[in-house]
């Protein structure tokens, strides 16, 4: 478990979708260490009271709503580009927000899972790249999923096209192994520029993810499942923990460092989402609004 004693006054992190799940207990307990904490979420309304209510627990007043909609790119960059503009240091990002079970399409014509959970992070970390290239050490850290383990590959001209597989499975286990593809190439090009990055598998949690399931069907599966404190123990690991400093590209469930599956270790597979992704968000990547010299 990942010791609140550490002291994390002057820096920055962002964690995404933390109005509720494990998101909210990563930003909590960042904010309890001493991190300026920002939550990157989708409602305003939804998250002002979240971020009230670690501000008043922590006694932390740096606790800030960062407005990020990560299923549109223009949001996205705008959201990227607000932050820029504060003109702060960024030491940890946690990509972490995610759905599972919704059928529809981005506003920018993708699957929604596959835009939310892997192409709306690939554009909001490469905008923070170079802010957090110039705050180092720092730290990426992706909440990936078991579910990884699932597809055998990774089919990248289907991902503009509706929802396939029956409650969305197979696009969810997709998107959550474009995850890990998008953190090994991460990890290369990152090698040696203090900046590391980590996914993990954060356990089964009975969180908010299982808000698609009726009652009183969801009772029943979640009742066997972690708690979101739990839950958030492997992203606080990833995210702070002084032995992890040097690690780059691994992959860890319950705090240890796992093996993925074969096809996320496939580099041919990491470096040509990679590509695609890149020429996906070119009209978004310009040049962010930055108050630095
Ligand atoms: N729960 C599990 O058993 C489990 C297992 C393996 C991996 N994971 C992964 O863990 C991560 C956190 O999940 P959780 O269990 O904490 O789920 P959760 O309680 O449902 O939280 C998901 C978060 O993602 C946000 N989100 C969804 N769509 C978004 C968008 N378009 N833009 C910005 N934020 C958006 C949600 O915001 P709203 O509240 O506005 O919807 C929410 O804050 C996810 O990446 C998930 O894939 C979970």
């Amino acid at each position: 478990m990942t010791s609140s004693t550490l002291d994390l006054s002057g820096q920055t992190a962002i964690v995404t979708g933390a109005n509720t799940g494990i998101g909210r207990v990563t930003a909590l307990e960042l904010a309890r260490m001493g991190a300026h904490v920002f939550l990157a979420c989708r409602s305003q309304e939804r998250t002002l009271p979240v971020v009230e209510a670690i501000s008043t627990e922590t006694g932390n007043p740096q606790v800030e709503f960062l407005h990020l909609d990560l299923a549109s790119l223009t949001a996205t960059r705008d959201s990227a580009q607000n932050f820029l503009a504060r003109d702060l240091p960024l030491h940890i990002l946690v990509n972490n927000a995610g759905l599972a079970g919704v059928a529809g399409m981005t506003v920018d014509g993708f699957e929604i899972t596959f835009g939310v959970n892997h192409l709306g992070h690939f554009l909001f970390t490469l905008l923070l790249l170079e802010r957090l290239q110039d705050s180092t050490p720092a730290r990426i850290v992706h909440v990936s999923s078991r579910a990884h383990t699932r597809p055998q590959t990774l089919d990248l001209e289907i991902v503009r096209l509706p929802r396939r597989s029956f409650l969305g499975r197979l696009e969810y286990s997709e998107s959550k192994l474009a995850n890990i593809l998008f953190h090994i190439e991460l990890a290369d090009r990152l090698e040696g520029t203090g900046v590391t990055t980590y996914a993990l598998h954060p356990g089964v949690i009975a969180s908010d993810f299982w808000r698609m399931v009726p009652q009183p069907l969801r009772w029943f599966l979640t009742r066997p499942m972690i708690t979101n404190e739990e839950g958030a123990q492997t992203t606080l690991h990833c995210a702070t923990a002084p032995q992890l400093a040097k690690e780059s590209g691994l992959y860890y469930d319950d705090c240890q460092v796992e093996q993925t599956s074969e096809a996320a270790r496939d580099r041919e597979l990491a470096a040509l989402l990679w590509k695609r992704s890149e020429e996906w968000c070119t009209p978004f990547l310009g040049n962010p609004k930055s108050n630095r010299s």
